[in-house]
């Protein structure tokens, strides 16, 4: 459609690619595009859009495509499309092997999750997780080649303070005997953590011992190891029960041991300068309207940074995957971080590609602030995931009976469709009752719907006829037919949210359609194309909901 109006735009002279979008008026669709026209070639939208719609009734197909073009004053373009034209693309779009109309072929890493091995995760560390996981399955499904890294924070001062502990608390056994569990290391951390900000000598032993570790203590580096296989043990965990997985579980300690080779290059480029005895990057630009502050890159103490890790990391990604692209899905609040980097490695020529933050926003407590426990403390993303699937089991009573597969479903159900329904650099609330509910913008909304329809198809898909039996069937087509826009739009933009709002708006026209008409005892055609329509929509919804992340369970 899109091309038979550009092509009669041609023909008349005027030099345009035709926009043909949804319409909110009566019509299904609209082109706005004689307003632009009008400033162009010095002529009244309105004269312009008869011209067109005049041309356009000539089209020998015309039939084929449209129920009636009309124009709306001052300039609008109206069209409501035949049920043929809808039936033939919902056709065409039933044999397609992927829904967004477009392929791609990049190399895109997606660098998510971040968390710190010896801490455990916390609610901070669940949007990165959840989006930077969609986002990956988005891409991929366009066919993109893929690759998710979690970039383990696995050298940083929390692994002194950890190995402070152990020396306190075992010293007298040698490293390779000291045997480390997951409740020493949760208890050691916070509680080392914490005389750290009271004790000054400690913390000042503390940043020693990372800062031999990093450069290669023996005896560190054996208690280090036994600390990360099991921090990143439990980490795995609750990532799967996420459903939240990573290509590789690269950390900044494997970026440090580019440091060398990435130091020498960038000398060679002329771009470090010393400033107080510290190795910086000059990042500033005349148009920044902020102060940029230069990228650090080593201490005076020859210490490394965050930054110098994250230069490290792109270093090491150009030298295994040449990739076109990385995109990072971090807390917004480190923005400053990845403009500095990113800058830094473009002006050092360590990578020449796309470097993306897409810096996500928090999930905020009913104060509006960024969730606490009752204390005041972080909560941790254990607990939270506990808390919400008690909540469902006391919703109702049925819910207690439930099959505890299908709970921990519903559970990734409402806790990621209530995430991925923000545009990803919102802060929203977490209100676990209004996002169990059955009903609303919530994920068990959409795999009820899913489930109804479910139970009373066949899986007989046949070709459908060119014949639509009412409006509400109509509103369903027209809505299916709407996937592949979604799909490219969230693609390109890398952004699941439009898939989220679509699954909701497409579950409300279906439920409204199985409401109005009569889908039970059907027979012949009308049977067949009730039946195809409903088998394709729970298609659809299936593989959106797969693409975000979210299973749905056997019954609810
Ligand atoms: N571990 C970091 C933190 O807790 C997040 C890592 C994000 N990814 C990155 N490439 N910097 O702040």
């Amino acid at each position: 459609m899109q091309e038979l109006f550009t092509q009669t735009f041609k023909s008349l002279g005027y030099d345009i690619e035709a926009k043909i979008v949804k319409s909110n008026q009566e019509a299904d669709f609209q082109c706005d595009d004689c307003f632009k026209l009008a400033k162009v070639y010095h002529k009244s939208p309105l004269d312009i859009a008869n011209e067109v719609v005049n041309k356009l009734k000539e089209v020998k197909d015309f039939d084929n495509y449209f129920k009636e073009v009309n124009v709306s004053a001052p300039g609008f373009i109206n069209i409501i499309v035949s049920d043929k034209y809808i039936c033939d693309n919902l056709n065409n779009l039933m044999t397609k092997e992927i829904f967004g109309s477009t392929k791609e072929n990049h190399t895109i890493v997606v660098d998510y999750g971040g968390p710190n091995v010896a801490k455990p995760l916390h609610v901070g560390h669940l949007r990165p997780a959840i989006i930077g996981q969609a986002i990956y399955n988005i891409l991929k499904y366009k066919g993109n080649k893929v690759i998710g890294d979690v970039h383990l924070g696995d050298i940083g001062t929390q692994m002194g303070q950890v190995i402070y502990g152990l020396l306190q608390d075992f010293p007298n056994t040698k490293p390779a005997d000291i045997k480390i569990t997951l409740d020493y290391l949760n208890d050691t951390y916070p509680k080392i953590s914490a005389l750290c900000k009271e004790n000054e000598e400690v913390k000042n032993k503390c940043l020693e011992i990372t800062k031999e570790l990093q450069e290669g203590n023996k005896d560190y580096q054996i208690l280090w190891q036994k600390i990360c296989a099991i921090s990143v043990q439990d980490i795995k965990r609750i990532y799967d029960y996420l459903d939240v997985h990573f290509d590789y579980w690269y950390g900044e300690s494997d970026a440090h041991k580019q440091f060398k080779e990435m130091l020498a290059f960038m000398e060679k480029q002329h771009v470090i300068k010393i400033d107080d005895g510290a190795k910086i990057i000059d990042v500033k630009e005349k148009d920044d309207k902020i102060e940029m502050p230069p990228c650090l890159i080593q201490k005076s103490d020859g210490a490394y940074l965050y930054a110098t890790s994250d230069l490290g990391t792109i270093w090491q990604r150009v030298k295994e995957f040449n990739p076109d692209e990385i995109l990072y899905v971090v807390d917004g609040r480190q923005n400053m971080h990845f403009q500095q980097v990113f800058r830094a490695a473009k002006k050092s020529h360590i990578f020449e590609g796309v470097l993306q933050h897409h810096g996500n926003g928090t999930v905020n407590g009913p104060d509006n602030k960024p969730f606490k426990t009752r204390a005041g403390g972080t909560l941790k993303l254990e607990d939270l995931l506990k808390n919400v699937k008690e909540e469902f089991i006391n919703l109702r009573e049925e819910n207690k009976r439930m099959d505890d597969e299908d709970i921990d479903k519903i559970v990734g159900a409402i806790i990621k469709f209530a995430d991925l329904q923000n545009n990803l650099e919102r802060n929203y609330i977490f209100d676990i009752k209004k996002f169990s509910e059955v009903n609303g913008k919530t994920g068990p909304y959409i795999l009820y719907t899913y489930l109804r329809i479910n139970k009373i198809i066949s899986p007989n898909i046949k070709k459908l006829s060119s014949q639509i039996y009412s409006q509400t069937d109509r509103a369903l087509r027209l809505k299916l037919l709407e996937v592949s826009e979604v799909l490219d739009l969230a693609s390109k933009e890398r952004r699941p949210h439009y898939i989220a709002e679509y699954l909701y708006e497409l579950s409300v026209v279906a439920n409204n359609f199985y409401q109005n008409n009569k889908v039970l005892g059907l027979t012949g055609v009308k049977q067949d194309d009730f039946n195809t329509i409903l088998n394709f929509n729970n298609n659809i919804i299936k593989a959106l909901l797969g693409l975000l992340g979210i299973s749905i369970p056997k019954a609810m």
